[in-house]
């Protein structure tokens, strides 16, 4: 996307509110946000340049301005979906219904099902149709004000496909408004054909996957899948040290389903992030904070599973960086619904509107290794912004699971207009 010469001005704006800063906030830091009424910014080739009040603002003349006028409207950072699985083939409604009939998640993937039913549909899918139905999956993230997306390989499982998940997001980052940040995922279940030598996969993901990733370099970081029956705490060690070794950064699915030392295991590399957390330990939980590592949160998961929450409170309130994300996926959580996530944030994990803001933008940005670019809007930071259609952050939470973006700006373009800007005050 080009804004080369491109001045956007945002005036009159009722709030503009945002975390501030390069790096995650973390515990009390988290509930605090600089806010200015009678808002105004200008950015210049994608970039902010100024924020301040609208009577502050300098003057400006430039032949490509784009002037918009926010009065009623609070405009906060863009979000940033900083865990998710959006690249798949098929879909598993059945699964959900065995899941709400009481069959566990592991024991489906144990009996060939879960992950492993969308492995068959992603390496049977087709390049073509692999890039056009996760375009139509951004289209509908960026609709819900998400301007950066991580993204996760892992529906491969082999060579090929694996690649082909990886090199489809780099070609959508390219193509889509939406900022992409590809994960390698080879080891989030072990395949059929290597059932029974779990180890000789990882081998393979050391020695064969991971090399041609890096030497391709078409994925930032690399994920694993730590669980009971999955992949172990040493054979995550050991994926992870090669990928570390050949320049990727970490994550870890972390204490998903049974308490098994992810989170330890994340501060003990040092990982960017630990993910779900739903089952981690005190020790855990400590370490990370201690290591600086974000702690992300994926409550859709939790609900759409029936299982009890993350203990994001206590994350926060342990001085621990806490980052919210949908997990959208095709299995255990098929929803990448933002306004969904603010409201189990708000009302089940009980976190204030400040730091659920926090969580979405600044510490999502700090959790994909980006916090120095976006996530906050301040000058020297990429213009991704999001306008919502009511005067305050706060209905983002009170309008419980409510959609409220009214427009969206990515590097200082705007590529979400619902037009509710032109009712005035009568939204
Ligand atoms: O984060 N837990 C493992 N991976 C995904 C689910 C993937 C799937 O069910 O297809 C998750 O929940
Ligand atoms: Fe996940």
């Amino acid at each position: 996307m080009h804004s080369e010469g491109s001045i956007l001005l945002i005036k009159h704006a009722a709030e503009i509110v945002t975390s501030t800063g390069t790096a995650a906030r973390k515990g009390t830091g988290m509930n605090r946000l600089e806010r200015i009424t009678d808002g105004a910014l200008f950015a210049k080739d994608g970039m902010i340049e100024w924020v301040g009040t609208t009577a502050d603002l300098p003057e400006i003349s430039h032949e490509n301005l784009t002037i918009i006028d926010a009065t009623g409207c609070s405009v906060i950072p863009g979000f940033v979906d900083s865990h998710t699985h959006f690249v798949f083939g098929g879909y598993r409604p059945e699964e959900f219904f065995w899941r709400l009939s009481g069959t566990p998640y592991l024991e489906i993937l144990e009996r060939g099902g879960g992950i492993l039913n969308t492995v068959k549909a992603t390496q049977s899918m087709g390049y073509e149709a692999m890039v056009e139905t996760a375009s139509r999956r951004l289209d509908d993230m960026l609709a819900m004000g998400v301007t950066t997306v991580e993204g996760k390989s892992g529906y491969g499982l082999d060579f090929d496909t694996e690649l082909m998940q990886l090199k489809a997001m780099g070609n959508l980052n390219a193509d889509h408004a939406v900022e992409v940040v590809p994960t390698f995922m080879g080891a989030h279940a072990v395949p059929p054909e290597y059932r029974g030598r779990e180890d000789d996969y990882v081998t393979f993901i050391v020695e064969s996957l991971l090399p041609a990733v890096a030497e391709q370099s078409i994925a930032e970081f690399c994920d694993v899948f730590c669980e009971k029956g999955v992949f172990s705490v040493d054979q995550t060690r050991k994926i992870l040290q090669a990928a570390g070794g050949l320049g990727l950064k970490r994550k870890i699915h972390a204490d998903e389903i049974v308490s098994f030392g992810g989170a330890e295991l994340a501060a003990e590399l040092g990982a960017v992030s630990a993910d779900h957390l739903l089952q981690a330990s005190d020790k855990g939980i400590a370490d990370m904070a201690a290591r600086g590592v974000v702690a992300t949160v994926l409550p859709i998961t939790a609900f759409c599973l029936r299982e009890k929450y993350a203990r994001a409170r206590w994350i926060i309130d342990n001085g621990g960086a806490l980052a919210l994300a949908t997990d959208y996926n095709p299995g255990s959580c098929f929803s990448h619904s933002i306004p969904m996530l603010i409201a189990l944030a708000a009302i089940q994990l009980t976190l204030s509107p400040a730091e659920i803001l926090t969580a979405l933008t600044l510490n999502g940005a700090a959790a994909v290794g980006r916090a120095d670019r976006i996530g906050t809007l301040e000058p020297g930071k990429q213009a991704d912004i999001v306008i919502l259609k009511y005067p305050s952050y706060l209905f983002l939470s009170y309008h419980a699971g409510m959609d409220i973006v009214d427009r969206v700006i990515k590097k200082g373009q705007v590529v979400v207009d619902k037009g509710y800007s032109n009712l005035g005050g009568n939204k």
